[in-house]
C-alpha cells in the first residue's frame, strides 16, 4: 500500500516521540512491502516562533493532501502562564481538528498485565480493563463563542451542540460497542446542562438502531469516580469534548503512564493519529519522554487502513518492550538509562526480527556482551 503521511511533530517532547513512531512505520513499510512517504509540517509554538502562526496555511495543505496525519504534541509553558497571549500553540491543534472536521476521537484505555503494578490503583481493580472512549472533538465548549467583556471582568465560553454533531460521533460509538462487549455508556451532565439533555435525547433516539447494544448513562462527576473504582464495568464511553478530555487523562492512571495512551481522530475525509499526552516542555530533549503513545498511534494509523497484521506487529513490539523492561524512566524501576530513542530502536528491531529470543533482545539492547 502507498500512504502519504503528514508528520506534525509540534512542540516539547513531540519531535522526539514522533521520530520513534516514524521509525516504526518505516520498518513496517520495509518488512511488509509498503511505500510510506512522510512530509513534515509546522504546528504549535514552534510554528508561532517561525511564522507567527500556530497553523500555517502550508501545514493545512500538507494535511489535506495526506492520507493520514501523525501528530506529536503541542504547547509551551511560556504561553500556559500568560493568560493574555492572543496567539496560542493550542490554536494549531484545535484548528486542524476543526478545519479537517475530525469530529470523532477514539482513545483506547487498556491495562497491560506487565504494568499493573505501575498504576497507583489496586491491581485487582484495574486488571483486564479495556475501554474505548469516544470523545466528540469539534464542538462543545472548546469551539463555542468566547467572550471577554470590555472591562475584562466577565468572560464566557458557550457549550453548544447540534443534533448532527451528536449523531455522527454517537453512531460511531454504537458501532464500536456492537463490535465489542455491547455496552455503551453516555457520560454527560444532563441534570444541569441543556446541551447534555440534547445528547441524551439524540442518543436515546438512535438506540433502537442498535438492538445488540445496552445503553446506560452516568453523570460526569459520578463517571470520574466510577472510572477509578471500577473501570472494568466500562466497554465504550461516549461523551462530549471537554468531559472526554478530562476523563481520558484521568484514565491514564489505570494504565500506569499517560505516555502509553494513543488516539485516532477521524472525520469523513481525514484521519489524524496522536498521543493524548501534552508537550511536557520541561522533559523535552532529555531522552526521557515515553515514545509508546506515539508508536501506538502509528499502530492505530495502520489499523485505519486495514493493515491489521502490521499494526499487530507494532503492538507485539510494544508488549515485548514492556515485558523486557526496555522502557523510559516513567515506567522503569529496573534499568535507569533507557532513553526515548532506545525504546524506538528496540521496537524497530522487533519489527524486523519478531522471532528473536528474549535473551537476544536483552543482550543486544541492554548492551550485554554475549549474543547467543
Ligand atoms: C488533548 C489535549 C488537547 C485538548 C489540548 C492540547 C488542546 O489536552 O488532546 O487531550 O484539550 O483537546
Ligand atoms: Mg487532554
Amino acid at each position: 500500500m502507498k500512504l502519504n503521511i503528514a508528520v506534525l511533530p509540534g512542540d516539547g517532547i513531540g519531535p522526539e516521540v514522533t521520530a520513534q513512531a516514524v521509525k516504526a512505520l518505516k520498518a513496517i513499510a520495509m518488512e511488509f512491502n509498503h511505500v510510506f512517504t512522510f512530509q513534515n509540517g509546522l504546528v504549535g509554538a514552534i510554528a508561532i516562533d517561525k511564522t507567527d502562526n500556530p497553523l500555517p496555511e502550508e501545514t493545512i495543505n500538507i494535511c489535506k493532501k495526506a492520507d493520514a496525519i501523525l501528530f506529536g504534541a503541542i504547547g509551551d509553558t511560556k504561553y500556559d502562564i500568560d493568560p493574555n497571549a492572543k496567539i496560542r500553540p493550542e490554536q494549531g491543534l484545535l484548528g486542524i481538528r476543526k478545519k479537517l472536521d475530525l469530529h470523532t476521537n477514539i482513545r483506547p484505555i487498556i491495562a497491560y498485565d506487565d504494568l499493573l503494578t505501575k498504576s497507583s490503583l489496586k491491581i485487582k481493580q484495574i486488571k483486564d480493563t479495556n475501554i474505548l472512549i469516544y470523545r466528540e472533538l469539534t464542538g462543545g465548549i472548546y469551539f463555542g463563542e468566547k467572550k471577554l467583556s470590555e472591562d475584562g471582568n466577565t468572560a464566557s465560553d458557550i457549550c453548544q451542540y447540534s443534533r448532527h454533531e451528536i449523531e455522527r460521533v454517537a453512531h460511531a460509538a454504537f458501532q464500536a460497542a456492537e463490535a465489542r462487549k455491547g455496552k455503551l455508556t453516555l457520560v454527560d451532565k444532563a441534570n444541569v446542562l441543556e446541551s447534555s439533555r440534547l445528547w441524551r435525547r439524540v442518543v436515546q433516539e438512535l438506540e433502537p438502531q442498535y438492538p445488540k447494544v445496552t445503553l446506560d448513562y452516568l453523570f460526569i462527576d459520578n463517571a470520574a469516580m466510577e472510572l477509578i473504582i471500577n473501570p472494568r464495568q466500562f466497554d465504550v464511553i461516549l461523551t462530549e469534548n471537554m468531559f472526554g478530555d478530562i476523563l481520558s487523562e484521568e484514565a491514564s492512571v489505570i494504565v500506569g503512564s499517560i505516555g502509553l495512551l494513543a488516539s485516532t481522530s477521524i472525520g469523513e475525509k481525514h484521519a489524524m493519529f496522536e498521543p493524548i499526552h501534552g508537550a511536557y516542555t520541561k522533559s523535552a530533549n532529555k531522552g526521557i519522554a515515553n515514545p509508546i503513545a506515539s508508536i501506538l498511534s502509528a499502530a492505530m494509523l495502520l489499523d485505519h487502513f486495514g493493515l491489521y497484521d502490521e499494526a499487530a506487529r507494532i503492538r507485539e513490539g510494544v508488549d515485548k518492550s514492556l515485558k523486557l523492561h526496555i522502557t523510559t524512566p516513567d515506567l522503569n524501576t529496573k534499568y535507569d538509562n533507557i532513553s526515548t530513542t532506545k525504546v524506538g530502536d528496540f521496537i524497530e528491531d522487533f519489527i524486523h526480527n519478531p522471532d528473536e529470543t528474549n535473551l537476544n533482545f536483552t543482550n543486544i539492547h541492554l548492551g550485554q556482551s554475549t549474543i547467543i
